[in-house]
């Protein structure tokens, strides 16, 4: 892909964008609040990034709200996620159905409440006719945990003889992961300055392009995410191929 830095706003690219939204505690403790209130204060953020974000050719936005290792917080923050996962697809379900969003919520289902489960189907199942946007929430999700249990699943086809091992490949596993149903993500953005994946989309994020903003969570919004597509679009994607020359491949295919 070439550079497109002078090129904004991008075209309508069907951009897949993941954020892992990181920050809210510290927010929180800058203002001598909760980090419950952070939490809160998150939620808000959220609703505004999705509502910037098909302005900004994105198509598809995955969030980072829970991860398999965020058990070990302390269980009432972790009561308080969940409590605001459910407040959100309550109060905002209407407005994503009507507005043509899609729902998705990737990460391992069993661990979580029935109360949860019960608004997390319902929220998939009243958008799944929607096509005009896609939010993946990613919750009770990790990289290795949905690995693993990718790898069970292909597993036990094996063992009930419905596939053989030498079948798998790298198209057929992915299509095992709770991510399937979407492309690869283009850009990972992490917020609150700390650069690491923790976690995210592991097999997912082979070709992303990164970009960590040191804005808390909590203060993000479109022009936020408006400078990280403007950064990714500077960027070479070169998928391990050099640039401007043809592929090998394609060589072989010229010359015979
Ligand atoms: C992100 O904010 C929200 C979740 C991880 C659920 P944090 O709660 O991690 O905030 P910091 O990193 O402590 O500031
Ligand atoms: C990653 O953030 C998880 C989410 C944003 C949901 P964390 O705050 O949990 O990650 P670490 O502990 O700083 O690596
Ligand atoms: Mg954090």
């Amino acid at each position: 892909m070439s550079r497109h830095t002078d090129e904004f706003p991008p075209p309508s690219t069907g951009l897949h964008v993941a954020i892992i939204m990181d920050g809210n505690g510290r927010w929180a403790k800058e203002r001598g609040l909760p980090r419950s209130l952070g939490h809160r204060a998150g939620v808000a953020a959220l609703r505004r990034t999705v509502e910037g974000a098909s302005g900004l050719g994105i198509e598809r936005l995955t969030v980072f709200g829970f991860s398999t290792e965020n058990w070990r917080r302390p269980p009432r923050e972790v009561s308080e996620l969940m409590g605001l996962l459910k407040t959100y697809f309550r109060s905002d379900i209407d407005r994503l159905e009507r507005e043509g969003v899609r729902v998705r919520i990737v990460g391992r289902r069993t661990g979580l409440e029935p109360d949860i489960l019960e608004i997390v189907e319902r929220a998939e199942s009243r958008t799944v006719n929607n096509h005009r946007f896609h939010l993946q929430v990613a919750f009770n999700y990790g990289g290795r945990a949905d690995i693993v249990d990718a790898a069970r699943a292909f597993a036990l086809r094996v063992e009930q003889g419905r596939s053989q091992a030498h079948e798998l490949t790298e198209e057929l596993f992915e299509s095992y992961l709770s991510t399937a149903s979407a492309p690869a993500p283009d850009l990972i953005i992490r917020t609150s300055g700390e650069q690491r994946i923790s976690n995210f989309l592991l097999w997912e994020c082979a070709y992303a392009e990164l970009v960590f903003q040191q804005v808390y969570w909590p203060d993000y919004g479109p022009e936020h995410l408006k400078a990280a597509i403007a950064e990714f679009q500077g960027r070479e994607r070169r998928y391990g191929a050099v640039s401007g020359e043809p592929a090998a491949e394609d060589t072989i295919l010229a010359a015979g």
